[in-house]
């Protein structure tokens, strides 16, 4: 056991462990707070037989908000105290692409547009200063995309003429919420010439030179809500993306996935629980989650224990044995911080 403290980081002892947990499927489904997640929460703010406190994170592949207003409202829906500093989310480790595109053009797709808060702001705080969604294109080129039309409020602000701005790359965000017209729109920009929109390369200089770089904050085929059956994530988007690009141009698609099972995210995460432990590595992380494919592969990689949830996300267990195996399987993240504490302290 460690000590009471109520601030880990002024302990000067190494804590014998500490939580990663996933979100969806885990804690919450869809907007529901799983109850199982109360009385988690509470044994790690003290109500455990050592009187300790235990360092935790939340390490999601959701997203589509700043880490403050996650933070501010899992605080409410968790009944504890959350910090920004203990969220990582999919696209929180986009920061490490500032210094390639902080001040270049770049397309953002995903995510809710709408100010205040949306993904325009939350990119610009991370310091892209560039910033283009969807949107402003589908608003500036209504032909572009002629079902539907782009509101005029989630619009940038003093929008230039954008057949003269070149776009050095593509971030998907968050998920599309408009898989036709944002998959149109991106196999536009990949291929014309020199990322200016409504321009198109020949087949043989698509074929000569680079593709213009392309990011998608998470790879999660699926996910689990309040709905009975899986949904898809950004990752199927991904798949159908992938399959138009090649049909459409005969190559095949380049671009790197952050998130979830990534090494990139699990040392994000690790630094984070270093940060908040005074310095220090935990001798144990638990990463709990609901997605082997994500959860469990990466936090098995990643050198932590893990805890597979079988009853309330995406695996269940007539699906047979897990695709990557976990420390452990129990039904809900009430047991795993119980099977945790009692093995580890
Ligand atoms: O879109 C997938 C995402 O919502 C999954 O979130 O918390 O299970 O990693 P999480
Ligand atoms: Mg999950």
């Amino acid at each position: 056991s460690f000590t009471s403290s109520s601030s880990i980081a002024s302990s000067s002892r190494r804590p014998p462990l500490a939580f990663a947990f996933d979100i969806d499927g885990v804690l919450k489904a869809g907007p529901r707070v799983l109850p199982q997640a109360l009385s988690a929460l509470r044994m790690l703010h003290g109500d455990n037989p050592y009187k300790s406190q235990i360092p935790y994170i939340l390490v999601t592949n959701g997203g589509g908000v700043s880490e403050e207003d996650r933070a501010a409202r899992l605080s409410k829906e968790l009944q504890h105290p959350i910090q920004p500093h203990q969220v990582l989310q999919a696209h929180t480790v986009l920061q490490s692409l500032t210094k390639l595109y902080g001040d270049k053009p770049i397309l953002v797709i995903g995510g809710p547009d709408k100010p205040p808060g949306g993904v325009r702001g939350i990119m610009n705080e991370y310091g892209f200063n560039d910033v283009y969604t969807a949107h402003d294109l589908h608003h500036s080129f209504p032909a572009s995309w002629p079902f539907t039309r782009a509101s005029p409020d989630q619009v940038r602000s003093n929008l230039p003429d954008l057949s003269s701005v070149h776009f050095s790359a593509i971030i998907v965000f968050h998920d599309s919420r408009d898989w036709g017209r944002d998959i149109q729109l991106m196999v536009d920009i990949l291929r014309s010439r020199d990322g200016v929109f409504g321009t198109e390369s020949s087949p043989a200089e698509l074929k000569k030179r680079e593709q213009i770089p392309l990011y998608f904050s998470h790879g999660d085929l699926l996910w689990g809500n309040d709905f009975p059956v899986v949904r898809f994530g950004q990752g199927a988007f991904r798949v159908a993306f992938s399959n138009v690009w090649q049909k459409t141009t005969g190559l095949p698609l380049e671009y790197t996935v952050f998130g979830k099972p990534e090494k990139l995210t699990f040392e994000y995460a690790a630094e984070m629980l270093r940060e908040m432990c005074g310095g220090q590595d935990p001798a144990k992380v638990y990463m709990v989650g609901d997605n082997p494919e994500s959860d469990i592969r990466g936090g098995r990689d990643f050198g932590w224990e893990t805890a597979l949830v079988s009853k309330t996300g995406v695996y269940r267990e007539a699906q047979g044995e897990p695709k990557y195996r976990p420390s452990f399987v129990v039904d809900d993240v009430e047991v795993a911080v119980r099977e945790a504490i009692e093995r580890e302290m």
